[in-house]
């Protein structure tokens, strides 16, 4: 090869490897954000003792909370997928008869003594979080409108910008009609809809315990 088209031909290499390098870059280190959804009228107003992530449970009561018992669990990373360590994950949501613990319900149901109404948790070194709660009751929003059974959540750290989103149940027959959660574009939809599972052995059978949920956030840094 002549001097001045190998010179030509390491240029291009080197640019083309530089391209590929810096694409693969890109991809590997972008998370594309939650989408943020209405808060809703319920969030809590009123203190309580218990505000753990174990909403099955109240403290200082024997009976567990009505309804079937769910694991909801996930990452919060930032726009760049990096973890986001010490997040505070708040999560509020009806009980099994679809009663939020909410003075401004008009819901009729009735509410559920031993269900914790709201939760927190605090996410590790690893930016992981996790929630023992219960599948929601689904419940009537207008005359026209019940919605899926969804858990409403908050995530806030100093430094990024505050989600406020709602989470959905894959197959719920409502998802399809709810206005909130078809207000989103389908990816959006997809990323706040969650495929609760139970958990299978090494033949692939499904073994005793709750349904478990992977709901993975990401929140932008300022
Ligand atoms: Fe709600």
């Amino acid at each position: 090869m002549q001097d001045v088209s190998r010179r030509k031909y390491l240029k291009t290499s080197l640019m083309t490897a530089g391209t590929l390098l810096f694409a693969g870059r890109v991809k590997a280190n972008t998370c594309s954000l939650t989408p943020a959804q209405t808060e809703g009228p319920f969030y809590p107003i009123e203190d309580q003792n218990d505000k753990d992530n174990d909403l099955t449970q109240v403290r200082g009561s024997r009976e567990s909370a009505q309804g079937e018992v769910v694991i909801m669990y996930g990452k919060v990373t930032d726009q760049n997928c990096l973890p986001v360590t010490g997040a505070m994950v708040e999560i509020w949501q009806a009980c099994a008869s679809g009663k939020y613990n909410h003075p401004g319900d008009p819901n009729p149901a009735k509410l559920d003594p031993n269900f914790q109404y709201w939760g927190r948790a605090v996410t590790n070194k690893l930016g992981e979080y996790q929630f023992k709660t219960i599948k929601p009751g689904h419940y009537q929003a207008t005359s026209t409108w019940m919605r899926p059974a969804h858990i409403h959540m908050k995530v806030h750290k100093r430094g990024f910008e505050e989600l406020t989103t709602q989470v959905y149940f894959k197959d719920d027959p409502y998802n399809a009609e709810d206005r909130i959660l078809q207000s989103l574009s389908v990816t959006e939809q997809n990323n706040v809809t969650v495929d609760f599972k139970k958990a299978v052995n090494a033949q692939g059978k499904p073994i005793s315990g709750p349904r478990k949920g992977q709901f993975d956030i990401s929140i932008r840094s300022y």
